[in-house]
């Protein structure tokens, strides 16, 4: 079932829109922000509050990549793996990270601290190889320098699993596929 912060939010977005269906997105990531992942459950629960089917919102959460079907790690980490990050090696990150972190693409580590998952050109081609770490576009990488970022990250997670949960931040602008 939807909380009330979750349905309070929608509906502010739902109200936006001629049709309530064309916030769609919109539930997804608010309910992805409270809980992670979005779930048959949560599938189900949009669909109702947005007159929807089921089918219609599974639709749409697989069609976005930024969006979750499954569990997800604390941290994210979407590896470009389109044409001028394949040639300037996003293989060896990738393989680096199955030696170093034992994953491979879609997997979470052990202790639940990273997934890693394939996303496609994130438009720094210039720079590559390009990776998004939690929404941050990180390029011109190599493994040293991914360790680092890795480091950070599983730093500030800690940190963040020993503070109290911050207030629900305001819904992301982004529109991404
Ligand atoms: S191909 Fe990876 S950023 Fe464009």
């Amino acid at each position: 079932m939807l909380n009330e912060t979750e349905q309070r939010e929608i509906e502010a977005e739902a109200a936006a829109y001629p049709h309530r269906r064309s916030a769609c997105i919109d539930a997804l990531n608010i309910v992805q922000r409270q809980r992670g992942w979005i779930s048959d459950e949560s599938v189900k629960d949009i669909a109702a509050f947005l007159a929807m089917t089921p089918a219609e919102v599974d639709a749409v959460a697989t069609f976005y990549n930024l969006i979750y079907r499954r569990p997800v790690g604390r941290t994210v980490i979407h590896l470009c793996d389109s044409i001028s990050c394949w040639v300037m090696g996003c293989g060896q990150l990738c393989a680096h990270l199955r030696r170093t972190q034992g994953i491979g693409m879609g997997d979470t580590t052990a202790d639940g601290q990273f997934t890693l998952l394939p996303i496609q050109c994130l438009g720094a081609c210039d720079h590559a190889p390009a990776v998004m770490i939690d929404g941050e576009l990180q390029a011109d990488l190599d493994p040293p320098r991914l360790d680092a970022l890795l480091r950070e990250h599983a730093a500030k997670n800690s940190r963040d699993a020993s503070e109290p949960r911050a207030p629900s931040p305001e819904p992301s602008p982004w529109r991404s596929h």
